[in-house]
């Protein structure tokens, strides 16, 4: 019985067995030299780098004074008329909860976590980030028209997770109270 099926089977079986091992085995390691080549060139043509370039900050000291501490929160005008917007995310709120900014300037956000990881995005635009404990994420823009968006967490951060949300108020620059941004940070928060 052994000596028919032996028999039976074509003579070059394995021989196109081990080709097609072969091709495979090709394949794959070709296919690992393009991924490997496109993360090469990504990070060193374009300079692709985590968004907040890895700047980091203590988050266990965030209220204790700094760039961070409760009066520089909110959005301030920087010398060169661009706006920055400085928010604290923490279980389970941004803090301000309600950010103002002025339409058509640029904006730099700089958000920082005080606990866990959190994230945000403001709906209909393209901001979108993580917040990283220890880091600075900064995300720039320029929000072209007036409007009120939702900022939701979209990072799973505790119990309150999906409780933890603000608002942002974009006005046009018209309404946007300049002089007071130059000297100390505004926001709609009540
Ligand atoms: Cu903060 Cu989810």
């Amino acid at each position: 019985m052994a000596e028919l099926r032996n028999a039976e089977q074509p003579p070059n079986r394995g021989e196109a067995g081990e080709r097609a091992e072969r091709l495979w085995a090709r394949a794959m390691t070709a296919s690992i030299v393009v991924l490997i080549g496109v993360i090469v060139f990504t990070s060193a043509h374009w300079g692709l780098h985590p968004p907040s370039r890895v700047e980091t900050i203590d988050s266990t000291s965030l209220h204790e004074g700094g760039e961070f501490s409760e009066a520089n929160l909110g959005t301030s005008i920087a010398p060169d008329g661009s706006a920055v917007v400085r928010v604290v995310a923490q279980q389970y709120a941004f803090v301000p909860n309600c950010l103002l900014v002025p339409a058509g300037v640029p904006v730099t956000m700089r958000v920082a976590s005080a606990d866990v990881v959190h994230g945000f995005l403001v709906e209909d635009t393209n901001v979108n980030a993580m917040v990283v404990p220890g880091y600075v994420t900064t995300v720039r823009t320029t929000f072209p028209e007036s409007g009120e968006h939702l900022m939701p967490c979209h990072e799973f951060c505790g119990v309150a997770h999906q409780a933890m949300w603000a608002h942002v108020r974009i006005v046009n620059a018209k309404q946007f109270p300049f002089d007071d941004a130059k000297a100390k940070a505004v926001s709609c928060a009540g």
